[in-house]
């Protein structure tokens, strides 16, 4: 069996488990295709898994390869894979029970893989899937967001968040967005229409009957997002399921959910990536070997824009 550099995680804890070593090339199965990694974008689950707080919930198998977030170029395929072939360049947001990105190579399934923005390089292209196809999902699948709605965003600045805030806008939306004072210029450089300081101001005391709140913080700001929506209008959320007697208790309707791969959602994103309607954001770029200090700077927050592991 041929071997590749991977980063594999043996024993969950802090960033210290992310092991730089070799490990079994995979092959792809009926279906499936092999890509040659060329980025891999680093995401919160990424750390929560690797902290162990997911591990009842998807089946791992330690050793395990993480990052779920991949852009690269099709090695081989599997019997019955027909979509793509030898050469393509594609990007894809894969299972996360199944090894990760972190790697020379990494086999998904061809339904989870689309062809990768042209205009822009695997760094940026993998700096997409996971953010940018949990935005659309949480927008138009879950709170069907329409043109001249009005939609607050809390984490406008993260990587969901600042995809939601470009996808808002594509769809036109009035977007208010919540961000630390550190990141109020960028909230402007993204598009939105109201930026809220939240270490200056409380956004209940600004925001007033929006048809969608958007939810990547969680706690007291999902509580006291309540009374910001209108009668009728919905809080979604991404950080956990809000109690459905508190969404009733203001005549409003609630969501929760966890984001699926979704290959017509990711060919749709490269189109308005390629026609400049959106675009992604990288801050920080780092060799595969690197994995390690990658999920010690994502821990610390507040960056704007996405950290890339780069390995090809
Ligand atoms: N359910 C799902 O399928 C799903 C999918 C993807 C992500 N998630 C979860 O969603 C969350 C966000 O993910 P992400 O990738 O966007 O993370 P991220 O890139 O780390 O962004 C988080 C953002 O939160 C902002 N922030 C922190 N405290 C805030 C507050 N009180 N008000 C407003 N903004 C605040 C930070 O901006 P400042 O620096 O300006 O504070 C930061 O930009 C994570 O918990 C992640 O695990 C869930």
């Amino acid at each position: 069996m041929e071997n590749m550099k991977a980063v594999r995680i043996h024993n969950y804890g802090g960033p210290e488990v992310l092991r730089f070593e070799d490990a079994p090339r995979p092959t792809p199965g009926s279906g499936e295709l092999l890509i040659k990694v060329h980025a891999a974008a680093v995401n919160p689950v990424d750390g929560e898994i690797r902290a162990g707080y997911m591990k009842e919930i998807v089946p791992f198998v330690l050793p395990f390869i993480p990052g779920w977030d991949v852009s690269g170029v099709v090695e081989t395929t599997g019997s019955g894979a027909t979509k793509f072939k030898k050469g393509d360049e594609v990007y894809a947001r894969t299972d996360l029970s199944r090894n990760g990105a972190y790697a020379e190579y990494i086999v998904v399934k061809e339904a989870e893989a689309a062809l990768k923005p042209r205009s822009v390089d695997h760094l940026h292209s993998a700096a997409i899937p996971i953010v940018a196809s949990t935005a659309w999902q949480a927008l138009f699948d879950h709170a069907a967001l329409g043109n001249e709605q009005r939609i607050l965003i809390h984490g406008a600045a993260g990587g969901v968040g600042s995809f939601a805030v470009q996808l808002a806008k594509w769809k036109g939306a009035y977007v208010i967005g919540t961000a630390s004072t550190e990141n109020q210029a960028f909230l402007r450089e993204l598009g939105v229409d109201q930026a809220i300081d939240y270490e200056k101001a409380r956004f209940d005391d600004v925001v007033h009957n929006v048809d969608v709140v958007f939810d990547t913080i969680g706690g007291d700001t999902r509580e006291r997002s309540w009374k910001v929506v209108k009668k009728g209008g919905i809080l979604v959320s991404i950080v956990g399921p809000p109690p459905s007697d508190e969404a009733a208790k203001y005549g409003v309707r609630s969501a929760y959910f966890a984001a699926q791969p979704n290959a017509s959602q990711l060919a749709e994103i490269a189109k308005l990536v390629d026609a400049g309607k959106i675009y992604p954001i990288v801050d920080t770029v780092l060799p595969l070997a690197e994995a390690r200090h990658a999920h010690e700077l994502a821990e610390k927050g507040h960056a704007p824009g996405k950290i890339v592991l780069k390995v090809a």
